[in-house]
Parts: C-alpha cells; structure tokens; sequence
C-alpha cells in the first residue's frame, strides 16, 4: 500500500505507519495486543474508569499539544499525525522513574496498581501543562480515574508534591523533543484523503472539509465519527458494525472558533477542553456544567458537535444552547444550511438532518447583559455521570421587573431536549416575583410526560423540573422562597 493511504503517526519514539487495520480496532487493544504494551490497562472498556489513559500530542493552531484520551475508545485509525505516549515512554532507559512515577511512589499513590498507569499518565499530563497546580486542578485533573483500593488522598498528595519540586523539564522525553517532535507530525499530515479495507471493513479519512461533503455525498449511511466518546462505545459495549467510517477529528475547518459582534461559532470538531476558556468567558454557567461532562480523558476528546448530532434525549449541551437561542450550521454537496438549534430534535432517534450532510458548527448570541441564565444538571453522582435531567432557563426583565422575554429547555424529560413553550408563555408579562415562580413551578412539574428509568422515575423528573425553577429564581432574586408543598404529595394524602 503506498504511504499516502496509510494511518501514520508516532508511538512513543518510533514512527508507525498501517494498513489493512480495522476501522473498530481500538489504541488499546492495538497497544496491549499488537505492540504488547501492556502498561495500559482495561477497566471498563466504556471510557469511564482511566486505566487505559495514554496521551495523544497533536498539532493545534499550528502548537503541539498533548491531551490524556481513553486509549480503550479511541480508534487507531483516528491517528494520522499524533504522537501516542504510553506509560512505557516515562521512566529513562536505564530505568530510573519519571518525577512523576518517583512521586507516586514517595507518597505510597498505589497498592493493587491496576488504575496507577492511568493515574501517571493524568499527573504526567498536568505537570507537563500547569507549572502550580491547585489542589482543585489536581481533582479535575483526576476526575476520569477511578481508584478502588489506595484512597486519593496519596494521590493528590503525588501530585502537589511533584509540582512543588518541579524538576528540570529535561528529564522528560516529550518536552526536550518538541520541536521535532512537532516538525514530524506537520510531516505526517495526510494530504490526500486515506481509504483503506481490512476484510468487509473499511474507513476514510478526509484530507479536508470539502472531500468530507464529497465522502458523505457518495456513502450518506457511513458513521462519522469525530471524538469517538459514543461511537466508541457502540463498538466495545455493543459490538455494533459501524463500517464504513468516516474518521474527522482531524479536520482543522471543523476545530475554528470565531468571534463576531453577535456571538461564537464553533467548530463541530471543537473539543470541551478546547472550547472551555470561551465559555468561561463568555458563558460561564456553561463552562461550570463541562466540568460534569465525563473526566478530562472525554473532555479531550469529546466534541460539541457530536453531543448534538448523536441525538440524545439526556445531552447536556442542547438545553443551555437552546435556551439561548443557538443555530446549527449543516453542509453537504448542495451547500450550507442553517437551523434553529431546536428544530435539529425531530422524535427520539429522529433528526432535521439530509442524507449527505453534516453538523459544521454551531453559533450561539451572546446573551444580553441584562438576562438571567442558568443551567442545572442533575444527576446520581457529581463527577462521571449522564443526566438524569438537565434544565435551562433564561429571562428577560424590563423596567418595572415583569418578564419580557422566557425560553426555558429540558434534556431528560422528553424523547428530546425540548422547550417548555406553556410555560415561557404563561411567564410572559408576569412580575417576577415569588408568585409567579411558584405557579410556573406546578406547570413546569406537569409541562412534560417524561419516563421512568434506571436514572430517575417520571415522578422525580417532574418533581425536580419544577423546583429547578424556584432555584432559578431564588439565584436570579437573591430571595428565599418559601416552599409550597408539591401538588402530587398533596393529591396523595
Ligand atoms: C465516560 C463518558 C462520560 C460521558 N459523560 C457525558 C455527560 O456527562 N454528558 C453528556 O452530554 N455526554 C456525555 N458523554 C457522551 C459524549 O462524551 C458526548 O456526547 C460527546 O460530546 C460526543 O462527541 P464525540 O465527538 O465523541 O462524538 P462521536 O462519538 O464521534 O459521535 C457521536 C455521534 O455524532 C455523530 N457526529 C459526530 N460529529 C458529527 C458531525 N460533525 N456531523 C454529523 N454527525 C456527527 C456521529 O456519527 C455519532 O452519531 C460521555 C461519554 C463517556 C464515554
Ligand atoms: S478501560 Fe476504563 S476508561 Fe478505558
Ligand atoms: S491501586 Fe488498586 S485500583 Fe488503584
């Protein structure tokens, strides 16, 4: 097979190039069984536990910048041009540790050491990017490892201790070789679109946004898979066949940010660790709500692109966009196509989306200086957990204090994200006052007929839907309000 069709990337130190791989296998499976890297380890299988954390490098905006990823959901063909950095790359050839495995040790961080690779490799990755890391850093840092037998509490302590000495950056393989390292991968870059068969499985890898269009417009049933953090899990979990696939988390037209007087756009390859230091500065309820979105492994990989494509009912991005009144940019052969965010979400498994075309970005308006915003996601745990519903709400007041303005849109409580139309109406020239929040709390609780399952029954979705609204207005007050008993507990006594 020539060069040009190859998936080519570096491991470690030594450069790789394949052919006749399957489009499903994963970097872990690739590591343990074809490399025998076996440093790397299987926990979960669904992104959730870090054990199989490694880093991949990749250029940026033209900087090279390494990210942890979940080697067990990330597929290797999705490489070309990165550096993948395992566990075995740490420790020097004579075997003396990384400041990072030396501090791990000094502070007793494993005992069974079946999660501690993965655990290096996230301390490895925010001692190579934060210099003084915060103990709440560190945390964040860690939110996608789980550890089930040392404790944290040495871990943490690994970590600071490292960061306090801060040995000479030299010591570590990837920092004394960046510019190299970077030379090599703009090398690597495919420059002409990659299809390659392995048995009845094949895949593509667009050089560029417009030979993607030409892709999907010849194979419109082909799986695009962008930060594979679902796709991945169709393949491990549910052994689906999602051959052909069109690989474009490398895309550099999918991964722009613009600013204009109105609003952002981004990219739908934008990442959450991408995109977060605009949300904080721009929608800073929204950045708060990423740091409930998976560990940092997913976040790094995980696209907002892909939490809106994929459909889902429990999506976190879609009720604070739609609530703030974003609009969705789609491409294909026949041009670009612009939509309401909303309208995107036609039934469950249902979306405004025509053979051939792709989600390309996402706009969202700045929201007026004087509207009030927010967004509650509730789920089981803090960290690692999918919602069980989550709300947003936002309002305009004038003058005299009565609402203007109202879009209020739920993921979870309908086969959807959906907007509670009956009650932005309802709340429409109301004062916003104790009153009016109570009563749109009892027609919030009844707006939507969402369902029971393993995260929620319907009668809590519903419950807890309208007493999001008394906490948006108590926030938006600074009023306590006082809690009327709930009509459902009333009806039953
Ligand atoms: C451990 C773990 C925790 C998670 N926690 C959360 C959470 O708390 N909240 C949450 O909302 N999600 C969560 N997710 C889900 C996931 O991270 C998000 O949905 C993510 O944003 C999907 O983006 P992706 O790039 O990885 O999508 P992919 O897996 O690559 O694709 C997802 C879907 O979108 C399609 N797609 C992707 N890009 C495009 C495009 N540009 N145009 C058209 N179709 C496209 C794909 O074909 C597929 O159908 C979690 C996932 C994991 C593994
Ligand atoms: S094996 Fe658990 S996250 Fe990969
Ligand atoms: S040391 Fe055993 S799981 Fe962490």
């Amino acid at each position: 097979m020539p060069q040009s069709q190859m998936i080519r990337f570096i491991l470690n130190d030594e450069p790789v190039a394949l052919s006749d791989i399957s489009p499903t296998m994963t970097l872990l499976d690739w590591l343990r069984e074809k490399k025998r890297l076996t440093g790397s380890k299987e926990g979960c299988g669904e992104g959730d536990c870090g054990a199989c954390t490694v880093l991949v490098g990749r250029l940026l905006n033209g900087e090279l910048v390494y990210e942890t990823v979940n080697a067990c959901i990330r597929f290797v063909a999705s490489l070309s041009a990165t550096h993948v950095v395992t566990i075995e790359h740490l420790a020097g050839k004579d075997g003396e540790l990384h400041p990072v495995q030396q501090a791990m040790v000094d502070c007793h961080g494993s005992q069974c050491g079946f999660c501690t690779p993965g655990f290096v490799m996230s301390l490895y990755s925010l001692w190579m990017s934060n210099p003084a890391p915060s103990a709440n850093d560190v945390e964040v840092a860690l939110q996608g490892n789980l550890c089930r037998c040392t404790g944290y509490e040495t871990i943490l302590k690994a970590a600071l201790k490292v960061a306090a000495e801060r040995p000479d950056a030299l010591v570590d393989p990837v920092m004394r070789n960046r510019a190299e390292i970077s030379a090599k991968l703009e090398e690597l870059k495919p420059k002409k679109t990659i299809r390659q068969f392995a048995g009845t499985e094949r895949f593509i890898v667009p050089a560029n946004l417009s030979e993607f269009a030409q892709v999907l417009a010849t194979e419109p049933n082909a799986t695009i898979v962008a930060g594979s953090t679902d796709t991945g899990l169709w393949v491990t979990k549910q052994m689906r066949d999602i051959s052909p696939v069109v690989f474009i988390g490398h895309l550099d037209e999918l991964q722009t940010i613009q600013q204009t007087s109105e609003g952002i756009t981004f990219g739908a390859g934008v990442t959450y660790s991408q995109a977060l230091p605009v949300f904080k500065q721009h929608f800073p309820k929204i950045a708060k709500l990423f740091y409930r979105i998976g560990g940092q492994q997913v976040r790094n990989m995980g696209t907002i692109g892909g939490n809106i494509a994929n459909g889902s009912p429990i999506g976190d991005t879609p009720p604070p966009l739609i609530a703030l009144g974003a609009t969705l940019r789609l491409h294909s052969m026949a041009g670009p196509r612009e939509i309401a965010l909303e309208d995107f979400f036609i039934a469950y498994g249902k979306q405004d989306r025509l053979p051939g075309e792709f989600v390309e970005s996402l706009t969202i308006p700045f929201l007026p200086r004087n509207d009030h915003f927010a967004v509650y996601k509730i789920s089981k745990r803090r960290d690692e957990d999918i919602s069980a519903l989550c709300g947003a709400f936002r309002i305009a007041l004038d003058d005299e204090n009565s609402v203007t303005e109202a879009r209020i849109a739920f993921g979870g409580m309908a086969a959807t994200p959906k907007r509670a139309t009956e009650v932005e109406n309802f709340l429409k020239g109301k004062p916003w006052s104790a009153e009016t929040a109570n009563a749109a709390r009892d027609l919030l609780s009844s707006a939507y007929s969402p369902l029971s399952d393993w995260r929620a029954t319907a009668e809590y979705r519903a419950l807890t839907a309208g007493n999001l609204m008394l906490r948006f207005f108590a926030e938006t007050t600074g009023e306590a309000i006082e809690l009327q008993r709930y009509a459902m507990q009333e009806a039953g006594e």
